[in-house]
């Protein structure tokens, strides 16, 4: 088996682009899990179902073929033949998949797939959601939580959708991170996991801890 990193943190901690750059550089796959999530919250509005209903959401699950790309520096998703990489980042999604994350079922069957993804991850894999140091991967190589503070998480977001009013987002991160730490607890780490706090640094630097926590555990250096 592989180095596995599980990365977890709260919306807008960096922790999906910074997985994935890390990733890159030391030359892993790359596992985003919300994407999992966000493309049954797709298919469920697609087949007209109510994300709030277990029934419509345990329908949905019934087949679903979920796959992404291995390669960080690849970016696509798919349900099927479905390209939906961009269809899963709109608000409607967004909106509807904190809902589908407490089914029991959507999460027990997407933890098996994530942890087959991880099993088969040669040289290693870099996973990022909000349980794979916890739930999905609790004996991983390395375990981070990506932290940044509320309004460092909040002017980071903003910045990516310049659209939308600061006080506006910084609501909406807070929203989702009470919505989803009511599922699994992702603001405070768990026994033997790493707190990587990025309030005070760049990507880059972000990128750069990430990736010496790697080589230092997994002996590379
Ligand atoms: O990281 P993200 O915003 O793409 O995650 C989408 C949603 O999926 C988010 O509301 C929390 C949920 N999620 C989860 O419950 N467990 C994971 N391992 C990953 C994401």
């Amino acid at each position: 088996m592989g180095v596995i990193v599980a990365v977890d943190g709260p919306a807008g901690s960096g922790k999906s682009s910074v997985s994935r750059a890390a990733a890159v550089e030391l030359g892993y796959a790359f596992l985003d899990t919300g994407a999992a999530y966000r493309a049954l919250a797709w298919s469920v509005l697609e087949h007209g179902g109510d994300p709030e209903d277990a029934g419509d959401v345990e329908r949905a699950l019934d087949g679903f073929a979920f796959t992404s790309a291995d390669d960080p520096a690849e970016r696509w998703v798919r349900v099927g033949d479905v390209d939906v990489t961009e269809a899963i980042r709109t608000p409607r999604v967004t909106a509807a998949v904190s809902g589908i994350a407490r089914v029991p079922a959507v999460r027990a069957r997407l933890n098996d797939g994530f942890r087959a993804r991880l099993a088969a991850a040669e040289p290693g894999v870099v996973a990022e959601g909000r349980d794979i140091t916890t739930v999905v991967a609790p004996h991983a190589d390395v375990r981070v939580l990506l932290t940044a503070s509320p309004e460092v998480r909040a002017s980071r977001r903003a910045r990516e959708l310049p659209e939308e009013d600061h006080g506006a987002v910084a609501r909406s991160i807070a929203e989702r991170d009470a919505k989803d730490s009511r599922v699994v607890d992702f603001l405070e780490a768990a026994e033997g996991v790493t707190t990587l706090d990025s309030t005070d640094l760049d990507f880059a630097g972000t990128v750069g801890a990430l990736v010496a926590l790697v080589r230092q555990a997994a002996g590379l250096e």
